[in-house]
């Protein structure tokens, strides 16, 4: 069954610019795949902890056996994070720009996911790596204008560390200057537009 995970990364909630974006791109794959399963992970309303240095230690299989019930709780939710990945054939993340970057709380999840020997390993010829085979499609969502610019701290950032952990296969739908008055407005139907192309591609 076609699987597709939405990370919902908008402090607005569903009112948010990424997050329409996001649900107006997966109506689409629903028409397109009516027993595909949609998998949505808030991670708002339901936030993955900062890393702290315990949860390092434990990530990075620092913590000799046996772990502490908490130390295996991390263990766990990372797992847990990863599998419903793995799962997915395609993921769909709303991305607002707040403060120069992505969201605190997708920071945090990323950070859940670069295991060494998990997602990622490094080579002799350097890092490698391990998931395959995931469409990606991220939705930008900025204030301002930023697109190829070298202060665009978001999509080059999700594109390397989704790069890094093998998911190369991405599209990128930005909605720039959405502060500043009547772009907006074009701005969004563009987006709009372009949401519409790659959903029915
Ligand atoms: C806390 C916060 C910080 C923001 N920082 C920036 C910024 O640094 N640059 C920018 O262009 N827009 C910035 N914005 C505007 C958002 O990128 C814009 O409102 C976008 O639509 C947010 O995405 P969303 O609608 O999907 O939540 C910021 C908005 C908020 C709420």
């Amino acid at each position: 069954m076609a699987t597709l995970l939405h990370l919902q990364t908008s402090l607005s909630g569903t009112e948010g610019q990424s997050a329409q974006l996001a649900a107006r791109y997966i109506a689409q794959w629903q028409q397109r795949n009516p027993q595909g399963q949609v998998i949505v992970r808030d991670l708002i309303a339901d936030p993955v902890p900062h890393l702290d240095s315990e949860r390092m230690q434990v990530l990075r299989g620092m913590v000799e056996a046996p772990l502490s019930a908490t130390q295996q709780a991390v263990l766990d939710q990372s797992d847990a994070l990863l599998d419903e990945l793995q799962a997915a054939d395609e993921i769909v993340i709303g991305v607002p720009l707040y403060n120069f970057s992505i969201p605190t709380q997708l920071k945090s999840y990323l950070d859940h996911l670069a295991r060494a020997g998990v997602t990622f390993r490094y080579t002799e010829n350097g890092p490698e790596g391990l998931i395959a085979g995931k469409k990606v499609v991220l939705l930008a969502t900025r204030g301002g204008l930023y697109r190829e610019q070298g202060i665009d701290f978001q999509v080059p950032f999700m594109k390397q560390f989704l790069g890094f952990m093998g998911m190369t296969d991405v599209d990128v739908i930005y909605a720039e200057g959405l502060a500043m008055g009547p772009l907006a407005k074009q701005s969004l139907s563009d987006a709009q537009q372009q949401v519409d192309q790659l959903a029915q591609a």
